[in-house]
């Protein structure tokens, strides 16, 4: 059984290992809830994405623009800030409602304090049939080289980097801080070292910004085991500038990719993978691209995100969140936040990029940013 959603098949029914345990019936004394939990689209509820922090030391051009985000701007202070315990808390709570994956975002979450505390609580953590959750982290990769080794102890295995380009002008142009990228390079080098598997390198390509360094990104990483993934520069929050114009689309990156180093498609993993991959023809590699915008991947959405002040936010382009801390600092029991969870998620109807040629809220002044929410 197939459910056709707009540029995408999603299956209606999963088989495997998992469907005993889903299908159990998580009983309390106030509430039965049938898992999976299922949104409006019939997609079930598997990834988390927790924000530690809303801050960042870079000023992407993309997403925290140093005009916008200058020495005046509101962060978050520290006491909104959800506590590592609650946030502990909150993430045992969606693991008992089918989560599997988690990832740790930020702003940059390296900033965040002790973070390897929260990673060895959640390194802990075993999805309803008993298997690790697959935790990561998106990191700009400025913090990395002195942090990698106490995050693999701590029990995170795998990681993504943020990096743009690997040309020092147009880099330190494009975070908006001068950051090196020979800085965040030794970050990559030191978490390859360590032993993380697979190490990711996020790069969203804007035209006329860094375009031009599609084939040295390919050819840097190409043979080293680091994936790259092109991503389409996308319309999130209210303050990046966006328009259609800077986007260049994943077929453009694939054909200048395809002209120095032939590829070969892989096959998709998941319904809910954001990214296409591909092989390089002679085996050197993998490489992603990201097509938000033009080959949107709504129907097999399966994230929610969490903010670093505890609001849940069911889509990148919501405009409100869901708060969450409220409940759980008045005493509420585990009982009332797997309850608000799964209304929420059951109410779920968000599909923004596959709508969004047909909408007028590509500009609205309310989408909540990324950087608050995460990547
Ligand atoms: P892997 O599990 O390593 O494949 O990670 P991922 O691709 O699911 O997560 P990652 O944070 O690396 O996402 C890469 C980029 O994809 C983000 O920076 C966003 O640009 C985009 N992206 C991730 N999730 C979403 C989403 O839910 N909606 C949209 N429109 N874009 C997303
Ligand atoms: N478009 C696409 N990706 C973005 N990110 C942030 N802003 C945007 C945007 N406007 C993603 C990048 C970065 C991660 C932290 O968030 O992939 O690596
Ligand atoms: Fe910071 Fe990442 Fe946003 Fe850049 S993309 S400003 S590194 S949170
Ligand atoms: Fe999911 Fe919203 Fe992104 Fe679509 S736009 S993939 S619904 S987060």
């Amino acid at each position: 059984m197939k459910a056709f959603t707009l540029g995408r098949v999603i299956p209606l029914v999963e088989v495997g290992a998992a469907d005993s345990a889903e299908r159990n019936l998580l009983a309390s004394d106030f509430a039965v809830i049938e898992l999976p939990l299922r949104d409006t689209h019939y997609r079930p509820l598997r990834d988390l994405r927790i924000s530690v922090t809303d801050r960042c030391n870079f000023r992407c051009v993309y997403c925290m623009p140093k005009e916008v985000f200058g020495k005046d701007y509101a962060f978050l202070p520290r006491s909104e800030l959800l506590s590592f315990e609650e946030i502990e808390r909150i993430a045992r709570v969606f693991v008992g409602l089918g989560v599997e994956k988690i990832r740790l975002t930020g702003g940059e979450p390296l900033l965040r304090k002790d973070l390897e505390y929260l990673v060895e609580r959640l390194a802990r953590l075993r999805t309803l049939w008993g298997a690790d959750v697959d935790l990561t982290l998106t990191t700009n990769g400025s913090l990395l080289s002195r942090k990698a080794q106490s995050l693999w102890d701590a029990g995170m295995k795998r990681i993504t980097v943020s990096l743009d380009s690997i040309e020092e002008t147009v880099f330190q142009r494009m975070n908006g801080v001068g950051f090196p990228a020979a800085l965040v390079l030794e970050g990559i080098d030191a978490a390859l070292r360590v032993g993380f598997a697979p190490v990711k390198v996020n790069m969203v390509v804007k035209r006329g910004v860094n375009d031009t360094q599609i084939p040295s990104m390919a050819r840097h990483f190409r043979g080293t085991g680091v994936e790259v993934r092109f991503i389409e520069f996308m319309d999130v929050g209210a303050s990046n500038g966006w328009n259609m114009e800077s986007v260049v689309p994943s077929s453009e990156v694939l054909r200048i990719i395809s002209a120095a180093f032939p590829l070969v498609p892989a096959s998709r993993t998941k319904p809910s993978d954001t990214s296409v991959r591909f092989h390089y023809a002679d085996a050197r590699g993998v490489i992603g691209v990201i097509s938000s915008v033009t080959q949107p991947f709504c129907g097999g959405c399966t994230r929610l995100r969490l903010s670093a002040d505890g609001q849940l936010f069911t889509c990148l382009f919501a405009s409100h969140g869901l708060d969450i801390r409220n409940p759980m600092r008045s005493g509420g029991s585990d009982d009332a936040l797997r309850r608000l969870v799964a209304d929420l998620w059951r109410r779920r109807a968000d599909r923004y990029s596959e709508q969004r040629g047909q909408m007028n809220t590509v500009r609205s002044p309310s989408k909540v940013e990324m950087s608050f929410i995460g990547g």
